[in-house]
């Protein structure tokens, strides 16, 4: 039976092989994967988990990686292809949480909920204000996209029909399909983030997407455009962030993603109210869990059968 190694426990899956789970409630260091690894066949890893080529060379069985993620920056994917370690992902299954997250994010900021439950729970809302807690509406309002893939077009679908939301997007590719369906547009990138009044990231971490976001882009956005990033946290330069929403640019931020993560308490992003902040749960539902723990299971066994993965990267 091959040996397989999670670095985290998962939901229960069926799968046939000899299964060994790191349990220390948190990403293992690697000197702790090695210590359990160094033998494996296949590893199931998080996003947590460094998987660089000082790790992976001590690894001489290994053969596949399944990431229990869409995302899989931390894996270097050139050694892995070198050494013809088939590394796959869980793209789809966690398309549906990722967007639900997502909008409520967008509907978070919009009218600053966060901000507002406090008031009741800690004695300082004195009663019903004509002018009191003022949020933004979402219903006709323009929705920037940048990067409409699986979980982008799903997010595009939810706010047109739910709040008849003008769609825009920067991709690489034109997805004709997509803006029929969702009347949506094409548009350039500095173009989406002036003329967006909600704008969403949605592009994976990539050499070129790293700090797409920095000061001169997020001044380019509208005074009172929400910015939300479900991503990774590195496509946002924070440094810059911190000091735009300062000037008193934008008037919400929602990030489930940060750099680093967690983000240290006396973070300046902690103490600005219209910040936002989720601990990196856009899967992180009961379904979606589940469905992504068996996807990795699903894609060792068919590796381990020298057949194709169901979703390989
Ligand atoms: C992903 O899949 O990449 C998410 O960020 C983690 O669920």
């Amino acid at each position: 039976m091959k040996k397989v190694v999670s670095t985290r426990q998962l939901p229960k899956s069926n799968q046939p092989f000899q299964l060994e789970t790191l349990e220390f409630g948190r990403a293992p260091t690697q000197q702790e994967i090695l210590k359990v690894a160094r033998d494996a066949w296949g590893l199931v890893t998080t996003l947590e988990d460094k998987m660089n080529q000082q790790l992976l060379e001590q690894l001489p069985n290994l053969k596949a990686i399944a990431q229990f993620a869409v995302g899989t920056n931390n894996i270097d994917l050139d050694f892995c292809r070198a050494h013809k370690i088939i590394v796959t992902n869980t793209p789809d299954v966690l398309t549906e949480a990722t967007a639900e997250l997502t909008f409520a994010l967008m509907l978070n900021c919009a009218r600053q909920i966060h901000r507002a439950a406090p008031d009741v729970s800690k004695g300082k809302w004195i009663g019903w204000e004509p002018m009191g807690h003022l949020g933004i509406a979402l219903k006709n309002k323009k929705l920037g996209i940048i990067g409409a893939g699986r979980i982008g077009q799903r997010i595009a679908e939810m706010a047109r029909g739910a709040f008849d939301m003008q769609i825009l997007y920067h991709n690489r590719k034109a997805n004709l399909h997509f803006e029929k369906k969702n009347q949506a547009k094409l548009i350039g990138f500095e173009q989406l983030l002036t003329e967006s009044d909600v704008v969403v990231l949605m592009t994976p971490l990539t050499p070129e997407t790293r700090s797409l976001i920095n000061q001169k882009q997020l001044l380019m956005m509208k005074k009172d455009a929400i910015l939300i990033n479900t991503s990774r946290g590195e496509i946002i330069n924070q440094a810059d962030l911190i000091e735009v929403l300062k000037a008193d640019h934008l008037f919400a931020v929602g990030l489930d993603v940060t750099t680093p993560e967690p983000l240290p308490l006396n973070s300046p992003l902690n103490s600005v109210e219209r910040v936002l902040i989720t601990p990196h749960i856009g899967s992180a539902t009961r379904e979606a869990r589940a469905q992504m723990a068996q996807l990795c299971f699903d894609n060792l066994k068919l590796i381990s059968e020298n057949k194709a993965p169901l979703t390989s990267v």
